[in-house]
């Protein structure tokens, strides 16, 4: 914006010529010096961190995560300050900025480049755009398991018959999870890959089983056999642990930050490697799109927006960043050992995710002998506060706690099982 539009803008804003442009950095600023004071001493957030009520007992991040007290404060000041002259902070152009920071600090979240990140609502419309937009057509095929989220398969099934693209579902066979290796899981890609395959979609770990798929390795298999676009799923994993877009080579990332992100619903993070600016139509074109030719801004959804979200996601990513990789890393795979072993222990209850942490994640079910899944989830919420998902059709309940949960949540939860 030209300085002259900039005073003219100032001056309808305000009814004067004193500045209220400069509101935005000190909210940034403030939230920042906040969460750098609480975390920078190695601490992992606790309970406390949140606003969740005292009875919970929330083991259930893989459906919706937590968001962080000190980032719904920052959301709070975004959404007044925006209502404080909603004109003006939505259209003036003044907020062009702060997002361009939230871009590339995602951006270095990810190891990517900011011209290679798009704000989202969330997964299912990362896959809407792949269906709808990648150059697919008759011969064409796109490839996924049968661990595949519906909003990243649902996409495909239904435009590929307009399109006249096919879709192939293989099955990763879920009755032996347990025992699964890399090589299993590498060999049954080999085994459906074939020279239609266009697009193969890998959910970095799925929402039902918690398989961690070896990415990298599937990644390269795929292009040693002719791929052409890679896309990874990443709803369960982004947040929860480490992601480097350059190191997995993978064309497009699609994810929810609501759940691990620990972000305001209704805004999200995507990754579109720059080889593919140009091969992906955007679903929607508005005014901006002549100059994002060769950037990943043309996928968002522009127009009236999400903006107060998409600058609090901002302060989602600084809490993560904040968060110390190893002790969060550590802390994770400790929750998830505990509840291995209490469910080996325990007579009523069959693991039935990988018993190998590289294969495995924060997300994890055990079989119920006893008890239909659905009946214990609701007793167990109305008697004793505790928030898990349960899989009536395959038996079991998923448990998917983060780092502030407690070994002693799990063991009462095993003892009540
Ligand atoms: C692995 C995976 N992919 C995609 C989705 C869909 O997410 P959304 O509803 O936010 O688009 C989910 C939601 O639980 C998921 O777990």
């Amino acid at each position: 914006m030209n300085t002259s539009r900039r005073d003219f803008l100032k001056t309808l804003a305000t009814g004067s010529t004193v500045s209220v442009l400069s509101m935005l950095t000190p909210v940034e600023l403030v939230f920042r010096e906040k969460l750098i004071n609480k975390f920078s001493a190695g601490k992992l957030p606790t309970k406390g961190d949140y606003s969740l009520d005292k009875q919970i007992k929330y083991l259930n991040h893989g459906s919706i995560g937590t968001i962080p007290k000190i980032v719904q404060e920052a959301h709070r000041e975004y959404l007044s300050l925006c209502e404080s002259n909603p004109w003006f902070y939505m259209w003036s152009g003044e907020w062009e900025e702060p997002i361009e920071s939230v871009r590339q600090k995602t951006a270095k979240f990810l190891n990517a480049d900011s011209d290679e990140i798009s704000f989202p609502h969330n997964t299912t419309e990362v896959y809407n755009l792949l269906a709808l937009g990648l150059p697919l057509g008759s011969g064409d095929e796109v490839l996924f398991s049968n661990l595949n989220h519906a909003g990243a398969s649902i996409p495909f099934h239904i435009h590929s018959e307009k399109r006249g693209y096919s879709v192939k579902v293989f099955d990763i066979p879920v009755d032996n999870l347990t025992n699964i290796t890399k090589d299993d899981i590498l060999d049954l890609y080999e085994a459906n890959i074939t020279t239609r395959t266009k697009l193969v979609v890998i959910p970095h770990i799925d929402n039902t089983f918690g398989l961690r798929q070896p990415v990298k390795e599937i990644a390269a298999l795929a292009r040693s056999k002719g791929v052409e676009f890679v896309s990874l799923d990443t709803a369960q994993t982004m947040g929860m642990i480490p992601i480097d877009v350059k190191d997995l080579d993978i064309d497009v990332i699609g994810t929810s930050a609501h759940k691990w992100i620990q972000a305001p619903k209704g805004v999200s993070v995507a990754y579109f490697n720059k080889r593919i600016h140009q091969k992906l139509d955007p679903m929607w074109v508005t005014w901006g799109q002549k100059d994002w030719k060769d950037s990943a801004r043309k996928f968002e959804d522009y127009g009236t927006r999400n903006l107060p979200e998409v600058l609090t996601l901002g302060h989602s990513i600084d809490f993560q960043t904040n968060i110390d990789r190893s002790l969060k890393a550590d802390k994770l795979k400790s929750l998830w050992k505990h509840a291995q072993n209490l469910s080996e222990q325990n007579n009523n209850t069959v693991w039935r995710s990988p018993s190998d942490w590289e294969l495995s994640g924060s997300l994890f079910i055990v079989e119920l002998k006893n008890e239909k899944p659905s009946i214990l989830s609701k007793k167990l919420f109305q008697d004793k506060g505790f928030v898990f998902r349960p899989f009536d059709q395959h038996s079991t309940i998923r448990i998917s706690p983060n780092v502030f949960n407690t070994t002693e949540e799990l063991d009462e939860l095993f003892d009540l099982v």
